[in-house]
Parts: C-alpha cells; sequence; structure tokens
C-alpha cells in the first residue's frame, strides 16, 4: 500500500465557488487495493500555504506519494510548480517530462503545463494538471512506471531489471524474441 495525498490547488474552489472534481478523479483513478488515501486538501493558489502543507504531509504525515491537480499553466496565480520545487530535496524531472510527452499525443496545449515531479524524503510529489481530462489521462499512463520508483524509494524494491512489462506490451519491443 501507498499511503497517499491529494491537493487540489484552486482558488475558486477553496472559496467554494466551483466543485473539485479533479481532486475526486484521482481518489477514483488510484486503486483501492494499492492506495491508501489519507488526506485531502483544498487550497488556493498560494505558494506560501502549498509549500506549508507538502512539507506538514512528508515530513510529519510521512505518505508516500502526494498527487497535486491545478496550478501548472501560465496564469499569474499558478504557482504550483514553483511551491514544489521549493519544497524538494532532489529533482525527479523524468516523471513529469514523460507526462508532457505522453499529453502532447493528445493536445499539443500539454507544452503549457509547467508541472514539476520532485522528491522530498521518502516522498514523491507529483504535479498534474488542473482538468479532470488532463488528470485522467496522465494518471493512467503514470501509474505502473510510478509505482517502480515508489518502491525503489521506500526499499520494497532494488532492481529494475526485468520490470517494465508496460512498456514492451505498449511497443512490442523484446515481446516477442
Ligand atoms: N494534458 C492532458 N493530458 N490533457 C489536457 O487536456 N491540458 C493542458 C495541459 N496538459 C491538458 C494537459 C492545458 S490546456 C494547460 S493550460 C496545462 O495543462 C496547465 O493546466 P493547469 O493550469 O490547469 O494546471
Amino acid at each position: 500500500m501507498y499511503t497517499t495525498a491529494i491537493i487540489t490547488l484552486s482558488d475558486k474552489g477553496s472559496r467554494g465557488e466551483r466543485v473539485d472534481v479533479s481532486g475526486q478523479r484521482i481518489r477514483e483513478l488510484l486503486p483501492e487495493d494499492k492506495y491508501q488515501v489519507v488526506s485531502y486538501t483544498l487550497l488556493p493558489d498560494d505558494r506560501a500555504q502549498i509549500e506549508a502543507e507538502l512539507i506538514r504531509l512528508a515530513d510529519e504525515e510521512r505518505v508516500d506519494l502526494i498527487l497535486t491537480t491545478g496550478g501548472t499553466g501560465f496564469s499569474p496565480r499558478d504557482v504550483t510548480p514553483e511551491a514544489t520545487y521549493a519544497v524538494m530535496d532532489r529533482n525527479a524531472p523524468g516523471i513529469a517530462e514523460a507526462l508532457r510527452a505522453y499529453s502532447m499525443t493528445v493536445t499539443k496545449r500539454a507544452m503549457l503545463s509547467r508541472a514539476a515531479s520532485v522528491l522530498r524524503g521518502k516522498t514523491l510529489i507529483i504535479n498534474l494538471p488542473g482538468s479532470p481530462k488532463a488528470v485522467s489521462e496522465e494518471l493512467g499512463y503514470l501509474l505502473g512506471t510510478m509505482e517502480h520508483g515508489l518502491d525503489i524509494l521506500l526499499g520494497r524494491d532494488s532492481e529494475c531489471a526485468g520490470h517494465d512489462h508496460h512498456h514492451h506490451h505498449h511497443h512490442g519491443e523484446g515481446a516477442h524474441k
């Protein structure tokens, strides 16, 4: 099981002016047998508040995974990546790069996502875009490979060999040798 926190960043959502579909979508898409959602927070696009919540979840709650949604675009209020970088110990840019690359196959507007993926201690923090559609698309692509990364981060798995089933399945590389 991975203890997981979901944070939705939305000024309107935090004022109760918009229902948080994206945060709930994340919760629905995480398989219940693998992910224990221990925290769900709705915050305004305020860098100090976001940083404080990320630090609390990583250092005090010690969750394995934090998934954020929203605040990754070009609006002057969008500061989720900045808050995420501010609390990181180690960058893990490949996840954000892969999500952007995959999302570019869906919409060219994916290049407008500034999302980050980082490690703080033994917590993996991943920014997802704000729309429910984007959340669904990216999470489905991400989960299997992310779990392998989490297993290594948490010391549940020490080697990378022979785990890339999803990739082989999709592209057929090495599948019929
Ligand atoms: N990624 C996927 N897979 N699907 C999408 O519809 N929308 C993009 C992008 N990433 C999108 C996507 C758009 S329109 C923007 S502006 C950026 O994510 C940033 O979104 P955010 O500001 O809501 O975080």
